[in-house]
């Protein structure tokens, strides 16, 4: 028993504080550390409400070093970065029964089975946390990882330790190297006690389960994630150094018998009517779970079969989510704006009187375009329950999806108010005033229903828009150049300040050293610290990741997942940029690769050739490139495989394996899969029945081998 604060002399609470601070900061330091605490939660408030008594008592005896200086003492700035053995991939979405119904056909159609070789599928509940890689080597808990972009997370060990349903060591009998993945997310129970706390106290209260669990884990002080009761399913696997199972479901109870939560709806079936009816239990038992889900996922349960169905770009093959169809509420249009785009769409906005759709608040709802606004879908078909058209005043129906952009599903026609008039499109851009026109796809001959600038890069909205994604998150990411500073830079007239195209960015500081009579730090909202950071974070991207580069140049239809495709593909931003160059015909060896790229069809590799096609493209590129250096993209693992880089042509009827999982299997041991024979196909594989591939292959000399040949160089 320690002395009661009150009888201390001045001499003894000196040293109390001095033992006290000593003994926080150790405990603070295992917390925070690898290693788990030593004392628990309520033995360490003690010590800090012992320090604060003493404290109070005599506060000339205040330590430089006490622990109550420092509140939450977090170990660093940020979480440390992680790189995933095996990487977090997502799933791809279903809507509805066709899609499900689709989805299976796909699995047996790749996997070349007749429906009556049936294939077994699990279904469990999708839930709406986050998701976690946690790390087991020789049965401890080592490392706790955060999905992060798939390839890289955050490293939230410490704070995943205090999650009590999260065993810290795994029994006798587990692999010596095993990631279990899961979610971690917040019971509504919990949520609503939180809140009702925060209410309490006069604070601001959180959004929705989902978004707390988020901030709950990204804290740097472990002890604020401990007080906030997150929980754990595990559903998945990473690196795993001995499989205790060969199907799906069986893993999933392994993880139960090593002591992790799994969700008790997951059930193995055998047809797509099961798994449908299983899909309605779930959505029925919805309302009464404790835990926000947002769909059901099907996994192929065999694992040998998953593995043979392998992967696309970022999502498996033998699994899918199929969502439940998303909340929806009612309110009023007060206005419709117009927004334009990097791309120069003209994009028609509704604002909303305020509503709360699914437990976050909505003030705006895309309409998408013109037709959208009159009613009339894609293909000309008529949308919304009688294809009525959107009007200011009109009140409707809001629906938000996850994460998607809320959209007006239809119009409440009995609450129309007198007097409103259609919306009139607009045919001259907003910002710039030029012609904004609907364009004629060649190929249908129909009018593309995005109504565009004609502007181009006179355009003020275009070229904002188009630095805004330049410096964006997953692109150049350059901190201290956000939407703000992106337009005051543009709008400046000063040529030591202006930025109109991305170029200019990395121009900026040395623009500004030669200038001396404006300086930035001296302009309002900037500071010395500021820019000195600003010039630093631009001077960090000088280098950059291929994949970045090419998606920061906003070609039209290519995000992220197409960057990567290319960096991949073509290695290098010469080799890209020399290719799309002799691409420009549409037609022959260059066009063809182009096409042949697994995940890019003809609609975005004509974007991308007619993006090149434009001299000021090519112009302000060539001024980045002398300012900023792409990197050489880094090649999917594939050590050791024998067709790394190599570009392979199957032809003939295949009897080993389906086509697409001949390329699917080539592609990931790194080799391209073209569709035709060129001078530069490495190997051709054919089958029986090959034709006039196999004699173009042997004209030009290319190596040549029947399936069991193929099989044998990459291994079985
Ligand atoms: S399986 C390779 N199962 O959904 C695929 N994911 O959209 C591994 N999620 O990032 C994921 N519940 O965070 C799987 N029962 C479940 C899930 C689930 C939620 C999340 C997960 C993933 C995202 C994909």
């Amino acid at each position: 028993m320690s002395t009661e604060v009150d009888s201390l002399t001045i001499e003894e609470a000196a040293a109390e504080l001095e033992r006290l601070a000593k003994e926080i900061a150790r405990n603070d330091a295992l917390y925070h550390g690898k290693d788990a605490p030593v004392i628990s939660d309520a033995e360490y408030d003690a010590l800090k409400r012992r320090n604060d008594a003493i404290e109070a008592r005599f506060p000339e005896l205040i330590r430089e070093d006490s622990p109550s200086r420092h509140v939450g003492a977090a170990p660093s700035a940020t979480f440390s970065a992680v790189v995933h053995a095996r990487p977090m991939l997502s799933l791809d979405n279903t809507f509805s029964q066709e899609d499900v119904q689709d989805f299976v056909a796909s699995v047996y159609r790749f996997l070349g089975r007749l429906p009556d070789q049936s294939i077994a599928f699990t279904a469990e509940p999708k839930i709406d946390g986050l998701s976690m890689s946690i790390r087991y080597e020789n049965r401890k808990l080592v490392t706790a990882a955060t999905r992060g972009d798939g390839t890289t997370g955050e490293n939230v060990t410490a704070n995943i330790r205090t999650i009590k349903e999260i065993p810290q060591t795994l029994p006798a009998g587990a692999p010596d190297i095993v990631e279990v993945r899961g979610e971690v997310y917040m019971a509504k129970s919990d949520f609503l006690a939180l809140n009702a706390q925060m209410e309490a106290e006069g604070k601001q209260i959180y959004v929705n389960p989902r978004n707390t669990a988020a901030g709950s884990l990204r804290q740097l002080d472990a002890k604020v994630t401990a007080s906030r009761k997150l929980k754990f399913f595990a559903y998945a696997w990473g690196e795993i150094s001995d499989m205790p199972s060969d199907t799906q479901f069986g893993m999933v109870e392994k993880f139960q018998d090593w002591g992790f939560p799994v969700n008790p709806l997951m059930k193995r079936l055998n047809s797509v009517a099961d798994i449908l009816a299983h899909y309605d239990d779930i959505g029925l038992k919805r309302p009464d779970l404790d835990y926000d889900i947002d769909g059901v996922v099907y996994k192929v349960d065999s694992l040998e079969l998953q593995a043979r169905l392998g992967f696309r770009s970022r999502s498996p093959r033998w699994a899918t989510a199929h969502k439940f169809p998303a909340e929806q509420a009612f309110t009023k249009v007060t206005a419709i704006d117009i927004q334009v785009g990097r791309t120069g769409a003209l994009t028609p906005v509704a604002r909303l009187e305020p509503i709360t759709v699914g437990g976050v608040v909505v003030t705006n709802a895309t309409l998408h375009n013109a037709d959208y606004i009159e009613g009339i879908g894609n293909s000309g078909e008529r949308i919304r329950e009688e294809g009525h058209d959107i009007r200011i005043g009109d009140t409707v129906i809001v629906q938000r999806a996850g994460d998607v952009i809320p959209q007006v599903l239809d119009v409440v026609m009995e609450r129309r108010p007198e007097g409103t008039e259609r919306y009139k499109f607009p045919t001259k851009c907003p910002v710039c005033g030029s012609h904004a026109v609907r364009e004629k796809n060649e190929k249908t001959g129909k009018l593309d229903s995005v109504t565009r600038c004609t502007g181009g890069f006179i355009c003020r909205a275009q070229a904002t828009e188009h630095l805004k994604h330049f410096v964006s998150r997953n692109a150049f990411d350059i901190e201290g150049l956000g939407t703000k500073q992106v337009d005051f830079f543009f709008e400046s007239e000063d040529p030591a300040l202006q930025i109109r195209t991305a170029p200019d960015i990395f121009t900026l500081k040395a623009r500004q050293e030669a200038s001396p009579l404006t300086k930035l730090e001296n302009i309002e909202g900037f500071g010395k610290v500021s820019v000195r950071k600003l010039f630093d974070a631009i001077d960090e991207r000088r280098q950059i990741a291929l994949h970045r580069f090419i998606y920061a140049l906003g070609i039209r239809h290519v995000g992220e997942t197409t960057a990567k495709l290319l960096a991949r593909s073509y290695g290098t931003y010469e080799a890209f940029e020399a290719a799309m160059k002799e691409a420009a015909p549409l037609s022959g060896d260059a066009w063809n690769d182009l096409n042949d790229i697994e995940g890019i069809g003809e609609i975005v590799a004509r974007a991308i050739v007619e993006f090149y096609k434009e001299p000021r493209n090519v112009e302000v590129i060539s001024r980045l490139l002398a300012e900023v250096k792409p990197q050489e993209a880094e090649q999917p693992v594939t050590s050791g495989s024998p067709v790394v880089g190599k570009t392979v042509v199957f032809t003939g009827s295949l009897e080993k394996f389906t086509r697409d999982e001949a390329k699917a299997r080539a592609e990931s041991l790194g080799a391209k899969v073209a569709g035709s024979v060129s001078k530069k196909t490495d190997i051709l594989v054919a089958g029986p029945g090959a034709g006039s591939k196999l004699d173009k292959a042997r004209e030009l000399g290319v190596q040549t081998m029947d399936e069991d040949e193929w099989l044998a160089l990459i291994g079985g």
